[in-house]
């Protein structure tokens, strides 16, 4: 049976008075895996009894795209039901689940091993610090997730799209424009991993709300270089997660041999200028100090040299009167969520071969 907010609220408080904990996890939990089930095994041995929140079908489909869920609210909460390691389900609408967190202030609160405690949303951590519950953060499955299945099944029948690697160590807006156009069909791919140099960045988060796998690596110690054996990882993390096309999406570091060796040919870079003019930082600041009248964005392919491939497409955006900075940047960026999902769907074409 689905529960509401006042009976685990009363749950709560019976098991307190008891000296006995709540755990609280949440998630879509859309096709159940043995990664969920280890997850949630976990989970309840954390504590007394464990509850499950489930986003909504409206939150779902916001989340993961048309199409989800597979399985209704009620036929996920039954399923979850089934299993021993759960004692209640409650369905929450929204992508996040504060409110609950709020409402119903769990002893303690499981959150998946893609997550560090740094990585958690904020808003959610604020709940969690105000409600006094304890984080504990649940060993991973490595490539188990209800995406990885929905992919290997659609690759079974020959209905997967081009896979993606995704490069960013900023907030993650291009990815967030490549998943908005796989979700309304427009791009026929899959994001399969996203890697980033900088741990807590945007775009690892945005991976996460979306169930994509996230990787963070240590890049070493040179503030503007990307070790060797980090050049190493990201390859081997590219080639494990079968990438076809690698897509850096504000990835501000040289990729070099190992990984333009393993992808020659198939690694994509998004700049803020019209290359040439304006290569490295804040091109759309050096568009507007060199007072030109026309800037834009450039897709083109990577090389060990900065921001120096050959160049596959441009788009251009006027410089406005009165432009500052971050104006300028804005109006790039809406037109590289444009291009760069466009580029990436002529490569899955066969364009550039
Ligand atoms: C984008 O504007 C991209 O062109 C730029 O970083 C931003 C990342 O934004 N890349 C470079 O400057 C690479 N030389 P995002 O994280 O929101 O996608």
């Amino acid at each position: 049976m689905i529960r509401t907010v006042t009976d685990l609220v009363t749950c709560r408080g019976e098991l307190d008075g008891r000296g006995k904990q709540l755990v609280f996890t949440n998630g879509c939990f859309d096709l159940l895996h043995v990664g969920h089930v280890r997850y949630l095994q976990e989970a309840r041995g954390l504590g007394d009894a464990l509850v499950v929140a489930i986003n909504s079908d409206n939150s779902v489909r916001e989340l993961k795209g048309e199409g989800r869920p597979l399985n209704s609210a009620s036929e996920r909460a039954e399923v979850l039901l089934g299993l021993e390691s759960v004692d209640y389900v409650i369905v929450f609408d929204g992508k996040r689940a504060t409110s609950l967190i709020e409402a119903i202030r769990p002893h303690i609160y499981a959150k998946g091993g893609d997550y560090t405690a740094e990585t958690l949303n904020s808003e959610e951590k604020e709940a969690l610090a105000l409600a006094g519950s304890r984080i504990e953060i649940l060993s991973h499955v490595p490539g188990k997730s209800t995406t990885a299945l929905l992919a290997a099944a659609n690759e079974q029948s020959g209905q997967g799209g081009i896979k993606l690697g995704v490069l960013g160590s900023g907030s993650g807006t291009n990815l967030e424009s490549i998943l908005a156009a796989i979700k309304d069909g427009t791009l026929n791919a899959e994001v399969a991993i996203v890697i980033s140099d900088v741990e807590d960045a945007g775009i690892l988060e945005r991976a996460r709300d979306h169930g994509v796998e996230s990787v963070y690596v240590d890049p070493g110690e040179r503030a503007n270089a990307l070790a060797m054996s980090s050049q190493k990882q990201i390859k081997q993390r590219l080639r494990e997660a079968n990438v076809e096309l690698v897509v850096c999406a504000g990835f501000m570091k040289i990729l070099r041999e190992p990984v333009l060796e393993s992808f020659a040919g198939r690694v994509i870079n998004i700049h803020p200028s019209l290359l040439p003019r304006h290569k490295g930082l804040r091109a759309w600041e050096q568009a507007l100090h060199a007072g030109d009248a026309v800037s834009g964005c450039t897709v083109h392919f990577v090389t060990d040299e900065l921001d120096s491939g050959e160049i596959i497409r441009q788009q251009e955006v006027a410089v406005e009167q009165g432009d500052t900075p971050e104006s300028l940047h804005a109006r790039i960026q809406e037109a590289e969520h444009q291009l760069l999902p466009m580029i990436i769907g002529e490569f899955a074409a066969g364009a550039f071969k």
